[in-house]
């Protein structure tokens, strides 16, 4: 067994005004390197708060996270910055590229994040962007791009560091048919060649089939 993403006794209140709302009510769960995991369940049961903790943006109110060893749950904010640039990769519902910035520059500014610098490897983002069929959108800003084409490269700007993770919340949700199949062909292609391990919600069946294994959620719970 290779677990690199462990989680014990979960929990996760937000906090209105003088008024607790639980999230998430005790989620020990744990997932194994080079796993394609889909979570699934009604709207509102904890999914992304559980991505959203997993990936380091949200602190727990209570238990423990262990990403690749580290215990996430118990550093200070900065530490958890850093552990999150150098491991998690995110893709959202929206892809969240910058409207101004072609393909490439995307990228740039995610490996400029990651390291500091400007200068990362013009190669490895070639290799990337032919990967994910885009070679000939390197120079398109986003709003010269189809749906699929802007998920893809925000699939691109999440591996351009290799991270050891890959979360997505709800990556296919604005995209039709014909383009969420190419975006689950391309997470399937990244998991299987280099092993990445990919956690992504979704409430598409045939999105959760291309997956080797399905967490559903409800009431803050994991219920299967
Ligand atoms: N920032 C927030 N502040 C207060 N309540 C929140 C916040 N984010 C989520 N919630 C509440 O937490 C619960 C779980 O939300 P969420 O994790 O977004 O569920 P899902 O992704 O499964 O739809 C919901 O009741 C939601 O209203
Ligand atoms: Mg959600």
């Amino acid at each position: 067994m290779n677990t690199i993403l462990k989680t014990e006794d979960l929990k996760k209140s937000y906090k209105i005004g003088k008024m607790e709302v639980p999230a998430l009510r005790g989620v020990s769960l744990a997932i194994e390197r080079g796993e394609f995991v889909a979570i699934m369940g009604p709207s509102g049961c904890g999914k992304s708060t559980l991505l959203h903790l997993l990936g380091g943006l949200l602190s727990p109110t209570s238990g423990s996270i262990i990403i690749d060893g580290e215990d996430i749950s118990k550093v200070s904010d900065a530490k958890r910055t850093d552990i999150r640039r150098r491991k998690i990769g995110f893709v959202f519902q929206r892809f969240n590229l910058f409207p101004t910035l072609t393909a490439e520059g995307n990228l740039k500014l995610a490996e400029k994040i990651h390291s500091g610098n400007g200068n990362g490897n013009a190669a490895n983002r070639r290799d990337v962007l032919r990967l994910l069929k885009l070679e000939d959108k390197m120079h398109h800003r986003p709003l010269e791009m189809s749906g699929g084409e802007q998920q893809r490269v925000a699939l691109a700007r999440a591996v351009i560091n290799s991270p050891a993770i890959i979360l997505a919340d709800e990556p296919t949700g604005n995209l039709d048919t014909e383009n969420s199949q190419i975006v689950l062909d391309m997470f399937r292609e990244l998991n299987e060649k280099f092993g990445q391990t990919i956690i992504m919600i979704t409430h598409n069946p045939e999105a959760a089939a291309v997956c080797s294994r399905t967490i559903r959620m409800r009431d803050g719970h994991v219920v299967d």
